[in-house]
């Protein structure tokens, strides 16, 4: 049986991580003597032997602090970043691993993460993630933590932009996380009422949105409130993007190439869309970014639950010996996912999905 296990959080925080920590290292020494300690900032401290120990006294009264008691970090195993240049200390990490005599490691975080720590279960470490985010786009789980509370400030910011919308007779587009998929823009959007959605999944045709905007000041309302994902893309970038990942032949592999992609998706940004929008409708347009604000805070009591059932699955696992696995939430339950169904995968929105159908039923318009 495992006795002493270390745990990290990567990529950007989220509401939930520290009620994760805590269902861990509870569930870990309660049921199992299993002692946790904590690395910080990620795989970062991990590679610099950076850790505290998570007895009881340090999980105690941190279930409903917002962020990570133990810092993160983007940095990559692989691409550990030193001044301008990245260097692979994967090596580095498994000698740290081997010098604490860990049972295993627990990685808490969203996409990059699962495909890190599953680099990392290649290397012979025993693995264990699980899954958080604000995007909700982890593969093979129902839900991420951090996601419901970020829907929530994001409706309710929705909520308040209505009024004084509607005061100024303005249009104001709201701006959303969600670079590659659109959950919570979606998601915010059906639950605020926005008139318009636009996420990464569906490119958008301007016309179409203008058209929709002056549908409504036609009807009698000449406000309107659009939401938008960071990733949301036009069709005619869209197409230009495809065109130029296809000429390019790297197919998007390269660094040069990918950062070609992210400009490409840059350009069809809150503001522009907002200015495009006042020429095409003569409504007078505002911009409200909504940034990290979304991530921020005290987690909702569903991402309290989902973390903490989340972390002490974790234990269970652990005590089992099942490793090379992300704890996924299921329905009600929890379930053990091979880690190589999750690294490199992401879950976005099916175009056939319910809240889409909705949207549209209740005469949102989505872009196309
Ligand atoms: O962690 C996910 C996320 O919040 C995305 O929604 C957003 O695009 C990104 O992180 C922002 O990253 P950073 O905090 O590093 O600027």
């Amino acid at each position: 049986m495992s006795e002493y296990i270390g745990v990290l959080t990567a990529g950007g925080d989220s509401p939930g991580l520290n009620a994760a920590i805590r269902g861990l290292g509870k569930a870990a020494w309660n049921n199992y003597q299993i002692e946790v300690i904590g690395f910080r900032d990620g795989f970062r401290g991990l590679m610099e032997n950076r850790f505290i120990r998570l007895d009881k006294a340090r999980l105690s009264g941190i279930l409903t602090i917002g962020g990570t008691i133990l810092g993160t970090s983007r940095d990559k195993p692989d691409k550990m970043p030193f001044g301008n240049k990245y260097t692979d200390m994967t090596d580095v990490i498994v000698e740290n691993y081997h010098k604490h005599h860990l049972d295993a490691l627990v990685c808490i975080g969203g996409g990059g993460t699962q495909k890190n720590a599953y680099l990392l279960m290649q290397k012979g470490l025993n693995i264990i993630t699980l899954p958080k985010t604000i995007d909700n786009d982890v593969a093979m789980t129902d839900a991420s933590f951090g996601f419901d509370t970020a829907l929530g400030i994001a409706a309710e910011s929705i909520d308040r932009l209505h009024s004084t919308a509607h005061s100024h007779h303005r249009i104001i587009i709201v701006e959303i996380m969600g670079h590659q998929a659109g959950w919570l823009a979606l998601g915010a959007g059906v639950s605020g009422g926005a008139d318009v959605i636009l996420i990464p999944e569906i490119p958008y045709d301007i016309k179409i949105v203008a058209d929709s905007i002056l549908k409504r000041v036609k009807n009698g309302s000449n406000f309107s409130i659009v939401a938008v994902a960071e990733g949301a893309i036009s069709k005619q970038a869209y197409l230009k993007g495809r065109e130029k990942s296809e000429k390019g032949a790297d197919d998007g592999k390269n660094a040069k190439s990918k950062k070609e992609k992210n400009q490409v998706i840059q350009i069809c940004g809150s503001i522009k869309l907002a200015r495009k929008l006042e020429e095409m409708t003569n409504l007078e347009s505002r911009v409200t970014i909504l940034g990290h604000l979304q991530r921020g805070g005290v987690p909702s009591a569903y991402d309290r639950l989902l973390a903490t059932r989340l972390g002490t699955a974790c234990a269970d696992y652990i005590s089992k010996g099942m490793f090379g696995i992300m704890v996924g939430a299921k329905g009600e339950t929890t379930v053990p996912v091979p880690l190589e169904k999750v690294a490199g995968k992401r879950k976005t929105v099916p175009l056939d999905h319910d809240w889409i159908t909705s949207a549209r039923a209740v005469g949102t318009c989505l872009g196309d």
